[in-house]
């Protein structure tokens, strides 16, 4: 049991809801009327606040403006046929937080803090929750440090907030994706299994390079061999190889943990399909293909549920997938939202009540 919080709220005088239609949303784009904010200072997490969404006022010498000591998470809530809040594996999010938390030389969040402010906020705003399939209301905790010093350290002082967007789908197509041997996203040893903001940030350049090539996103290649597949822009990555799942294992730090990833290992295991985690070659999958044994590629995140890969490009081969003949990424698609909008049993308690 999560231990009471004193968060202060003040509430919005005119909700935004009314001037927006929930039933066609981009990813990202709109905020719901209320935040939350916490400061850390002295050692201790202060003003908790739920307040009205709103701009912050921050010094140019703000420390995570220039050395990018900041990190985030993606959590999703979704509305049951009777209207019930819940919330998708929430407490996975948050583990996962602090262990970004720790790589990054930040405080750790209380669990009180990240866990009851969160479903305090998600209460308040529960009417933005969107019901039309592929919507959400997407979660955004995330933590920066604030020192107004631009010397290089840790700061002192830090900011944790959850802000939330009711969103539809991040990818609405299947994607087509380059399998990247120049630029790399991780290196054992680095921060690539933390939601660190700075990550993100840095595969900019070269997604922007495969877009030229036409390409959606990436799939990253360790970085010493550009041999083994890491993941893939915003999301895991899963191969199904004759009867196989095979996705990249987490052991080398190099890849996100998924919770969305984690969830769907466990249905493709209870759907009697043998899962690997395991390191996985670019060649091994180029052959597969070449023999007719490579069935699926699909991701996995968050943001993305389960995104179809109709194309991989590498070098200059071209793997293509008839992905409307597929049955094992819809399946395990429709199950976890089924599970997600109340339609299928939760076996596992992945949905917590608000
Ligand atoms: C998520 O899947 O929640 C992500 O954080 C991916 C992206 C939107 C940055």
């Amino acid at each position: 049991m999560i231990a009471a919080m004193d968060i202060s709220m003040t509430k919005i005088e005119r909700s935004k809801l009314q001037d927006l239609n929930l039933d066609n949303l981009p990813f990202g784009k709109y905020f719901t009327d209320h935040m939350l904010e916490a400061d850390f200072e002295n050692g201790e997490w202060k003003n908790i606040e739920i307040k009205p969404y709103q701009p912050l006022l921050l010094s140019p010498s703000t420390a995570a403006l220039h050395y990018g000591q900041a990190i985030f998470e993606g959590i999703k809530a979704y509305k049951d046929r009777e209207g019930n809040a819940f919330i998708f594996r929430p407490r996975d999010n948050f583990m996962r937080f602090n262990i970004s938390a720790e790589r990054m030389q930040m405080p750790v969040v209380p669990e009180e803090l990240f866990m009851e402010g969160m479903f305090q906020l998600v209460a308040l705003d529960r009417n933005w929750i969107p019901s039309k399939e592929d919507h959400s209301l997407y979660i955004r905790p995330f933590m920066f440090s604030s020192d107004e010093l631009i010397g290089v350290r840790p700061s002192d002082n830090y900011k944790f907030m959850i802000i939330l967007s009711p969103s539809g789908p991040y990818y609405s197509a299947p994607m087509r994706i380059y399998v990247e041997e120049q630029y790399v996203r991780a290196v054992p040893g680095g921060v690539g299994y933390a939601k660190a903001a700075g990550n993100y940030g840095a595969a900019m350049y070269a997604t922007a390079e495969a877009k030229k090539k036409g390409y959606d996103q990436v799939l990253w290649m360790d970085a010493f061999e550009h041999k083994y597949v890491q993941e893939c822009g915003t999301m895991n990555v899963f191969f199904i190889i004759g009867n196989t799942a095979i996705t990249p294992g987490l052991e080398q730090g190099t890849i996100l943990g998924g919770v969305t990833r984690q969830s769907v290992i466990t249905l493709l295991q209870e759907m009697g399909l043998k899962v690997e985690e395991r390191q996985l070659s670019i060649d091994e999958i180029t052959a597969a293909y070449k023999a007719g044994e490579l069935k699926e590629v699909f991701g996995t995140g968050t943001a993305a549920t389960i995104s179809p890969i109709k194309e991989l490009g590498y070098k200059d081969f071209s793997m293509k997938f008839d992905v409307d003949s597929w049955k094992t990424a819809p399946t395990i698609k429709k199950w976890l939202t089924d599970i997600r909008e109340g339609r299928a049993e939760d076996k596992h308690s992945w949905m917590q009540k608000v």
